[in-house]
């Protein structure tokens, strides 16, 4: 047997069977950070197809030339269907459909993929949190032994929350509540706003530091929270829907349609807005913190919270997430999940453990 250290210097290819042909969807940054550890990883496995939201390129070969070489020097404009049909028929057991968009309309192909046999890997959020009777046909098909969908970057950038309320679920464990800080930026932000610092100010760091989406709205208008507490909602059993997520937007009404550039000028409109947030919010605590909870009954809220010092989210730092889940077994201290919720190299990761659960046939 070797030792500890000889396991993790191993070279990839030892763990990988050539098994599985790949389609990867949006080369963006993180999936041109999964398509590194995919080209890294010898021949083990089949990489087929790359394609953005323009074009696409394939080849029996991608992984040992430049797949940004072949994407850039290709005419084939992106068409999903054809991309899934070369997949389809190549000879690999078993085809991977990876989606690293964030597009709905990508993820309005999943249901399909999988009725079809195809396995897929997301980091995408949409189909897992679309309309309850959308959701419903993925969920009926995920009830199937032989679907294989990997989804633990959709939250938590692969922190094992997913599969964490999956287990507790799939144990018939009853969940009592479940939530905590849920988006890493919003940590970033709550946490320079209790340090007194402007909120403008605050907001204009982070987006420097490039820890926002481009459109900071995106972050403060708590919906990407509100649609991880209904992936982690339906995982754990409930039936819950985006429209029943209560939802406290930071982003001042008269700015929801102004442009980037607008919205980061009016300083003084988000602080007013952080302002109102913050003395409504509930608790007594001098830390402000940006929380998503659901309890079990359903019910679900995003927004603001003041969590005393002793609190375990007043102590985050950094872009961190923190998830405490609550259960009949976990009643008095609750079960916690903490790490980094954002981040490129953690999320690609998350996809690439999705793929070696794929090959293991785990
Ligand atoms: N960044 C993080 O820390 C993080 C953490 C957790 C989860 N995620 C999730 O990971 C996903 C990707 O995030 P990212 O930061 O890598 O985004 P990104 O840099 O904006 O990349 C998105 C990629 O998707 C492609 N794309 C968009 N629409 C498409 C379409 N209709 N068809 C084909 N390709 C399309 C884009 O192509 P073009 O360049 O042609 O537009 C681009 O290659 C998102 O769902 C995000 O929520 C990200």
């Amino acid at each position: 047997m070797g030792s500890a250290d000889n396991l993790a210097t191993l070279p990839m290819s030892r763990c990988l069977a050539p098994e599985l042909a790949i389609a990867v969807i949006g080369p963006g940054r993180v999936g041109s950070r999964l398509l590194e550890r995919l080209t890294a990883a010898s021949n083990a496995w089949q990489l087929l197809s790359v394609a953005n939201s323009t074009r696409m390129t394939e080849s029996k070969s991608l992984a040992e030339s430049s797949w940004q070489a072949s994407l850039a020097a290709s005419q084939q404009e992106t068409d999903l269907d054809v991309l899934v049909e070369r997949l389809w028929n190549s000879d690999s057991k078993l085809k991977v459909v990876v989606d690293v968009t964030a597009s709905v309309d990508v993820a309005a192909h999943h249901v399909d993929w999988l009725a079809n046999g195809l396995a897929v890997v997301t980091a995408n959020k949409w189909a897992l949190a679309a309309p309850r009777r959308q959701y419903r046909d993925l969920a009926r098909l995920l009830e199937q032994p032989q679907a294989r969908y990997e989804a633990a970057a959709t939250v938590g950038a692969g922190l094992p929350v997913l599969a964490t309320l999956d287990a507790l679920h799939q144990a018939g464990e009853p969940i009592i509540s479940f939530g905590g800080c849920l988006s890493g930026s919003m940590t970033f932000l709550t946490s320079r706003i209790s340090a007194g610092q402007r909120p403008c100010q605050a907001l204009a760091d982070a987006v420097a530091g490039g820890l926002t989406e481009p459109d900071p709205r995106a972050d403060l208008d708590g919906l990407d929270v509100a649609r991880k507490l209904v992936i982690l909602g339906r995982r754990a059993g409930l039936d819950l829907d985006l429209s029943e997520v209560e939802v406290d937007s930071l982003v001042p009404e008269g700015l929801r349609d102004a442009t980037v550039g607008e919205f980061l000028a009016a300083g003084s409109a988000l602080d007013a807005c952080w302002a109102g947030q913050v003395e409504t919010a509930p608790g007594t605590g001098q830390i402000v913190r940006h929380v998503g909870r659901v309890d079990g009954q359903g019910r679900a809220r995003v927004g603001l919270e003041k969590v005393s010092d002793n609190d375990a989210l007043a102590s985050l730092a950094g872009a961190d997430n923190l998830i405490e889940i609550h259960t009949d077994c976990y009643r008095e201290t609750p079960l916690v999940i903490r790490g980094p919720g954002a981040g490129i190299d953690v999320t690609a990761l998350a996809l690439w453990g999705g793929l070696c659960r794929l090959d293991r046939g785990v």
